[in-house]
């Protein structure tokens, strides 16, 4: 599959390092042929650095506009922009016939996302989302024994991660550029996880949001280098999950002194804790690393190679060759378009229920029936 990779910052790089893994290991079924930033050096950077395994150089492109008007053979587009140009580099890239694979979250706010999935409908082309938390081999692990009913019937679901980070991080510090703070930012990752371990759709969110710090800075100890920012820096949700699960979630990245993680499921016969591992409820005891040996001895071959190809762990990697596997068969990428959508719809649920101050349905946040949070980064992006 001939790939276009655009914007060529951070993630790009470790989507350059995943292709490498895999063309080492003999999997060699995507090529870079043309790279695209808006900071040229990038994409001739990103392009150095693919010839040195493929041995073929991609073109360098400081525009799409110029990718697409090259005449250059496209089969798709690996877009990793910033959360503000997902929708106008996937809309483009549809409509001239790519197929595509989008990094996280799959737009900035809920409208630009339905615009993506349209567009893909009308293309008939294969949109995938990059969810690679997913694929990592602990989470499999981890889904494995949560179908296999090792703690039962699920029942509450505590995701808490809470600490102060007051430094600069760029554009996502602004909501016209990121949507939202870490909440969607990394807790796009969250709300998959949620999905994918608990196998049901999310019904209701109730959130508190904060922003009790307007400033960043360049020393964050001594409050000095400092500008003004306008994403969360608090968020304390909870998510009412079919089957009457319940998820508590907790992110703050303005809580000083001594931080917390805590990421633990329950169910019904025992529970999983994210650091010490599974715990049935007459006191026996799996660590992590021994859940995940179970689980890889449980794997056949063909399943083996499928979620680990070529024998990977890299997470990127996997879900790369997933959406090549998808394009190259005509079916649906294990995380698509839809899966995306209703990732970030528990996010923006998240602010939408803290900006209006009240329980909300998923269903009206999908339905774009609640966006009042939403709705100045709408239309400034001319969405309404
Ligand atoms: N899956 C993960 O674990 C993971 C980790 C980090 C980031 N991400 C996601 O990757 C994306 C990019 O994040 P990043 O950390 O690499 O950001 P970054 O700022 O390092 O890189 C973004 C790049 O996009 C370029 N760009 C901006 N507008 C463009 C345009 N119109 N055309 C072409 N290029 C353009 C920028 O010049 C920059 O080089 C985001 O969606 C982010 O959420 C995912």
């Amino acid at each position: 599959m001939r790939l276009a990779l655009i914007g060529c910052g951070g993630i790009a790089g470790a989507h350059v390092r995943a292709l490498e893994d895999l063309w080492n290991r003999g999997v060699r079924d995507l090529e870079v042929v043309a790279t695209c930033d808006v900071v040229l050096e990038r994409a001739r950077e990103r392009a150095g650095e693919l010839t040195k395994f493929q041995k073929k150089q991609p073109r360098a492109f400081a525009s799409l506009a110029e990718l697409l008007a090259s005449g250059l053979e496209i089969d798709a587009a690996d877009i990793c922009s910033l959360h503000s140009e997902h929708h106008t580099l996937a809309l483009p890239c549809l409509q001239a016939g790519l197929h595509v694979h989008l990094e996280k979250p799959l737009a900035i706010t809920l409208r630009a996302g339905q615009r993506i999935l349209d567009a893909a409908v009308a293309a008939q082309r294969v949109l995938a989302v990059g969810e690679n938390y997913r694929r990592s081999a602990h989470e499999r692990a981890t889904h494995w024994a949560i179908h296999q009913g090792r703690i039962g019937q699920p029942r509450l679901f505590f995701w808490q991660d809470v600490g102060e980070g007051l430094g600069k991080w760029g554009w996502r510090n602004f909501k016209h550029a990121a949507g939202g703070g870490w909440m969607l930012d990394g807790g796009v990752h969250f709300a998959d996880l949620f999905r994918y371990h608990l196998g049901g759709e999310a019904r209701e969110v109730y959130a508190l949001t904060r922003h009790f710090e307007p400033y960043r800075y360049d020393s964050p100890k001594e409050r000095q280098g400092a500008y003004r920012v306008d994403v969360e820096d608090a968020a304390l949700a909870l998510v009412r999950f079919d089957d009457e699960v319940v998820v508590q979630w907790t992110w703050a990245g303005s809580a000083p002194g001594q931080g917390f993680n805590k990421r633990v499921l329950y169910g019904s016969e025992g529970c999983l804790d994210w650091e010490s591992g599974w715990h049935g409820r007459d006191g026996a005891q799996l660590s992590r690393d021994e859940l995940l040996a179970e689980y890889l001895k449980s794997l056949g071959k063909e399943e083996e190679e499928q979620l680990f190809p070529g024998g990977t762990r890299d997470a990127i990697a996997i879900e790369l060759k997933d959406f090549a596997d998808a394009v190259r068969l005509g079916r649906v990428p294990e995380v698509d378009g839809e899966g995306g959508f209703k990732a970030q719809a528990i996010c923006m649920g998240v602010f939408e229920s803290g900006w209006c101050g009240r329980p909300l349905s998923l269903q009206e946040v999908e339905r774009g029936e609640a966006s009042g949070y939403q709705d100045p980064l709408d239309k400034a992006l001319g969405l309404i």
